[in-house]
């Protein structure tokens, strides 16, 4: 359903979700990941590649961006900002994040060897994403200890005008408790729920050392 649905909005994704509507989550999302040149990050889902520029403030084409989505128009128009902007170092994956598990994370190591995934963004996805849960169990498992998992999505409390219309454009769930789920998961927890009004937030907060990867 969202595959075929984001194939169609992806045309116009970019003019109706314009970059400024979510510059100051996206600015405090990525500042969140801590990241380092020469590190790698997962970003899911990709979308049209908002991220993109945001990431290379921090790597400087010097790491390693997966970006993954199932919609290919979507992931057209990220590659597309990856061929003008020359980002040597994006990537992009076309599968279900459901799909990202341990057995993604043997392949893609035997494929990198000597590289881990540094850091997760996830942006605007949990709240749409079936079985969020165990998606969030999942970027745990592939994500190295020590490492910084970051969410930016919406979580409006009451019923309004404005959640239904989240809802019906995006498709996802404004009412899912994925802030409380991840500070019961996350070492080092923190959250700013001030952004867009209060709707969205930026939820930041490391994998415990002892967790495997
Ligand atoms: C609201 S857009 C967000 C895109 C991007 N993160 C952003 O902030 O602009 C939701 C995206 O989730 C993708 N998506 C939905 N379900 C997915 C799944 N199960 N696996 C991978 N991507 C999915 C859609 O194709 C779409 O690109």
């Amino acid at each position: 359903m969202f595959k075929n649905y984001y194939n169609k909005v992806s045309y116009v994704y970019d003019i109706f979700s314009p970059k400024i509507y979510y510059h100051g989550a996206r600015n405090a999302a990525v500042s969140s990941l801590d990241l380092e040149e020469g590190q790698t990050v997962l970003n899911i889902p990709v979308g049209t590649g908002q991220n993109l520029a945001y990431l290379q403030r921090y790597l400087h084409d010097t790491g390693q961006i997966i970006g993954v989505d199932l919609s290919e128009g979507m992931l057209s128009k990220a590659f597309q900002k990856i061929s003008t902007h020359n980002y040597s170092d994006g990537t992009l994956q076309n599968m279900d994040v459901a799909d990202l598990n341990a057995a993604w994370l043997t392949k893609y190591q035997t494929e990198n060897p000597d590289r881990h995934i540094d850091a997760i963004l996830c942006d605007l996805g949990l709240s749409g994403f079936d079985g969020w849960e165990q998606v969030i169990e999942n970027l745990l498992t592939i994500l190295k200890p020590g490492g910084k998992l970051v969410v930016m999505d919406w979580e409006l409390k009451e019923p309004s005008l404005r959640g239904e219309l989240v809802k019906w454009i995006g498709g996802g769930e404004v009412e899912r408790p994925i802030p409380a789920y991840l500070q019961n998961r996350l070492a080092s927890y923190e959250i700013d729920h001030s952004f867009n009004r209060g709707g969205v937030f930026v939820a930041s907060g490391v994998k415990h050392i002892g967790m495997e990867s």
